[in-house]
């Protein structure tokens, strides 16, 4: 019943910008994996998307993973890659798990974390790569922050001047219809709910043993995800399916990851259940 379920609130009074919206969804995380429900519902990375990665950036030296969240790609980029890995995310939780996860590592100077906010995300470092692996960049609320992250991004990535970028986002085909309707419907009375205000925007819920923890989210399109990366001044942009069952079923189930492999190849891009994008600085 919702009066008796603890709800981590989406958006607390008086926290409706950008910057609110970060808070809420750090804090929202904090019990994502606190409660262990984001490492049982993707206990590790997605094979097709780690494969993409190494594709454009195997050879890196030094790698962004922004929102690396307990480290789903960091520790397979350390183990697969020469290269320094920044973890960066805004949520304690998240970094203190990758921390942990750290510590059988044996190369630990190759690896530094940085909680956020902040806008410097690899302290002042040069990177020849970035990720932002799946749906991060939705959990930015407004067109205008998103980009502007993106700006950031590139501007540590053109020092290099061949940086490349990966990233996967959640596809509005296919994600929360549900949600979608209702938040158009809102907006389109002009009633929105806040801070769901732009189209493609919507709050949603996961619910751990009856705590719901609420969440904000933006749904791109191929075509959305595109001209906020041309935007921001990124080129040479290739898409692809990231998978055609959700993340969940793959990264948990070795059957559905070998149905995925037969969907691939027959999936539209624009019927994916995320879409990644590889793209240059
Ligand atoms: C769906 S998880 C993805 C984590 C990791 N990339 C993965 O694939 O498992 C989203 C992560 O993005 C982080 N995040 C959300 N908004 C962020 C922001 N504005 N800056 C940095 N990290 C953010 C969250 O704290 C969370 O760890």
């Amino acid at each position: 019943m919702m009066a008796e379920q603890n709800v981590i609130q989406a958006v607390m009074p008086g926290e409706e910008d950008g910057l609110g919206v970060e808070a809420m969804i750090a804090r929202s995380y904090e019990r994502y994996y606190a409660t262990g429900l984001y490492d049982r519902r993707y206990p590790k990375h997605n094979a097709r998307s780690m494969a993409a990665i190494l594709e454009v950036g195997g050879k890196a030296r030094s790698i962004l993973d922004f929102g690396c969240g307990d480290g789903r790609y960091t520790l397979p980029l350390l183990h697969t890659t020469q290269a320094h890995v920044y973890g960066y995310d805004i949520c304690p939780m998240g970094l203190s798990g990758l921390k942990t996860r750290l510590t059988n590592e044996n190369q630990l100077d190759r690896v530094t974390l940085v909680q956020g906010p902040v806008d410097d995300y690899t302290q002042g470092n040069p990177i020849d790569l970035a990720i932002i692996m799946f749906g991060v960049l939705g959990h930015v609320a407004g067109r205008a922050n998103r980009i502007a992250i993106l700006r950031r991004i590139r501007t540590l990535l053109q020092v290099e001047g061949e940086g490349r970028l990966v990233i996967s986002v959640p596809n509005a085909n296919r994600r929360f219809r549900t949600e979608q309707r209702e938040h158009d419907a809102l907006r389109i009375a002009g009633t929105p709910e806040k801070p769901a205000l732009e189209a493609g925007d919507i709050l949603y819920a996961r619910d751990n043993d009856g705590e719901r923890i609420e969440l904000f989210y933006h749904l791109f399109t191929p075509e959305t995800l595109s001209a906020e990366l041309r935007e921001a001044g990124f080129g040479d942009i290739v898409m692809r399916v990231e998978s055609v069952l959700s993340e969940s079923a793959v990264t948990r189930s070795r059957l559905c990851a070998a149905a995925d492999a037969l969907l691939y190849p027959v999936t539209p891009l624009a019927l994916g259940y995320g879409i990644l994008a590889t793209a240059r600085a």
